[in-house]
């Protein structure tokens, strides 16, 4: 047996495949080292062998597996280069092409408007409460002094998913889990989205309230108006004015609704105010004595304003959008208007 010799045929051997893919060397690995392969065959002459020859010839076997495993490991980097090489030449990667520009993400205006309002009332004291939107007719209406066949429902055409379950038509039903959780004095705010059956230019069925609701001793109008006060000089500036108009919820005595002078021509008169100075902004009053007791609270005792206000709306005045559609298309034309 002659190890000089397998090592001339190795090398023929490696010469006439010439490896070029992972596979070609795959099979000449097998050729070398596999169970059938020339070195398994070299070990296995080595037993016949003199044992004076043995030490000699086991060394010489030894360095040629080692010298072709290194000619293998040599052939897998080159096989492995020229397969990425080849890869990017065929890409025809051009980079001296304009990069496309990357688009900056914006807050919703309609997120803006909330986290502002939010801010200002937790600055003054008020928790944030959240109120589920699916409700039951308990919830939404009834413990809000609104029963069964009450004429009130008209105005808030209701989704019901059943006679009993409903998605909730305002935010006031966190008013009757709040203070049937909780104890007074009570302070809190409750944005969050509102179902109802309308779809037109400014309304859409999912709008967005946020409730407040005051709940303490010796609380009076008074209050509900520094209160509304300061929340309009905060958003819609310092001279801004705001006024109560007699109105009605069967949860609030007496009840308001709460205009502010026009931030766009301070009264005089324009399209934003549609000619009349004022904007309707939010619904208010004291809360009434059936809703209190409703809740466990004792209405000779305790007294509390609440108010409610559609988030969409402030969001479109405050933003001049005359759709409120486009709350929803998410056009990311509209939302760049808004960085
Ligand atoms: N929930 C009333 C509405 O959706 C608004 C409101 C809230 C009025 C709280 C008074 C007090 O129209």
């Amino acid at each position: 047996m002659d190890v000089k010799e397998i090592r001339a045929q190795a090398l023929k051997k490696i010469d006439e495949l010439h490896p070029k893919t992972d596979r070609d060397l795959a099979e000449l690995k097998t050729y070398f080292f596999g169970k059938n392969g020339v070195l398994t065959g070299l070990m296995k002459s080595l037993k016949v062998l003199p044992p004076e020859q043995k030490p000699q010839v086991g060394k010489d076997i030894n360095d040629l597996r080692v010298e072709l495993a290194g000619i293998c490991a040599e052939l897998e980097k080159d096989i492995h280069r020229i397969a990425i090489e080849q890869a990017i030449n065929s890409q025809e990667l051009d980079l001296s092409i304009d990069r496309p520009e990357h688009a900056i993400g914006s807050v919703h205006p309609l997120n803006r408007v909330r986290r502002m309002l939010t801010d200002y009332f937790v600055g003054n004291g008020y928790i944030v409460y959240d109120s589920p939107e699916i409700e039951t007719d308990y919830y939404n209406f009834q413990a809000l002094n609104v029963p069964p066949d009450h004429p009130a429902r008209d105005m808030q055409d209701t989704f019901f998913i059943n006679d009993n379950i409903l998605l909730r038509t305002q935010t006031s039903s966190g008013q009757i889990r709040l203070m049937e959780k909780y104890k007074p004095p009570l302070k809190m705010i409750c944005p969050g989205r509102v179902f109802r059956n309308d779809d037109d230019s400014t309304h859409s069925p999912v709008f967005h309230q946020m409730e407040g609701l005051v709940i303490d001793k010796n609380v009076t109008l008074c209050d509900l108006k520094g209160a509304l006060d300061g929340f309009a000089k905060f958003i819609f500036g310092e001279q801004t004015q705001i006024r109560f108009r007699p109105s009605y919820f069967p949860f609030t005595e007496p009840s308001v609704e709460v205009d502010v002078s026009c931030f766009n021509c301070h009264g005089k008169g324009c399209r934003v105010c549609k000619n009349t100075g004022w904007i309707e902004i939010l619904g208010a009053g004291m809360v009434n004595r059936k809703v209190l007791q409703n809740c466990g609270i004792d209405p000779d005792e305790y007294h509390g304003f609440a108010f409610g206000m559609g988030l969409d709306r402030i969001t479109m005045i405050l933003c001049a959008i005359n759709d409120i559609k486009l709350m929803w298309e998410n056009d990311v034309r509209f939302l760049h208007m808004f960085k």
